[in-house]
């Protein structure tokens, strides 16, 4: 059976994702928008940023999300983000699409992610990633752009929002353009941890 398309993100409570500045990205409003998800056990393992760390229901979640998915779809600027932050074993261990203009071979890493350069657009790039994913999931990593694109396509089936407890004020906005008469949002699950609120959305069309 076919897998899912779904995404999972962090968002401010006035609903950004990021800075609007690659720069910016590793600054004070990131760290506090991925304040939850640093100390979790699991996502120190996968980006080798040290042993230990919390075992709760956050990390759970976090280890949830990555064994569901099978490959993940992503956008260059994420990509542009990552490929220099990235250990040399890469957080993914799956093949990862990346959405671009740009034609370049497939880069691989060490520990199972080999990152695939699809510049025919985001239908093509899907239909590899499930094609790779098998019977697990296709995750659209990011970021905002990306996202929108598969959403107003109608091809995501259910998305997570981890609803971080801090204000941007600016940046990039995750339902910026959305197509909002096309989809509807059946609500799937609501979780509040001590760090944040996990909300689960399926997605239908109108
Ligand atoms: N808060 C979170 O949980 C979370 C999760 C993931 C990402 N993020 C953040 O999101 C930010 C990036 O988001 P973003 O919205 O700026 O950009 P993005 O979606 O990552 O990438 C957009 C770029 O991807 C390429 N692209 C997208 N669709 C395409 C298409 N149909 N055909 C060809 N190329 C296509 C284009 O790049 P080219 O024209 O250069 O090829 C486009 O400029 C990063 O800062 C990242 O850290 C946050």
């Amino acid at each position: 059976m076919a897998g899912k398309v779904f995404f999972s993100v962090s968002m401010s409570l006035d609903g950004f994702i990021a800075p609007e500045s690659l720069e910016d990205l590793m600054g004070k409003q990131w760290m506090e928008l991925q304040q939850w998800l640093f100390p979790q056990r699991f996502f120190r393992e996968n980006l080798a940023l040290g042993a230990g760390g919390e075992e709760g229901r956050d990390n759970d979640i976090v280890r949830e999300t990555f064994e569901r998915t099978g490959a993940s779809v992503m956008g260059k600027r994420m990509f542009d983000a990552g490929e220099h932050a990235w250990p040399e074993d890469a957080p993914f261990h799956t093949p990862v699409f990346v959405v671009t203009h740009e034609r370049r071979d497939p880069w691989e890493r060490s520990g199972g992610t080999t990152f695939h350069f699809v510049d025919a657009g985001i239908e093509p790039a899907l239909a590899q990633a499930r094609e790779a994913a098998g019977d697990r999931d296709v995750r659209i990593a990011g970021g905002g752009a990306t996202i929108l694109e598969y959403l107003n396509a109608g091809l995501v089936d259910e998305f997570s929002i981890a609803l971080s407890p801090v204000l941007f004020g600016s940046g990039i906005r995750l339902f910026e353009g959305v197509d909002a008469g096309r989809l509807a949002l059946v609500p799937v699950c609501a979780e509040p941890s001590p760090r944040v609120t996990h909300l689960s959305y399926a997605v239908r069309q109108r």
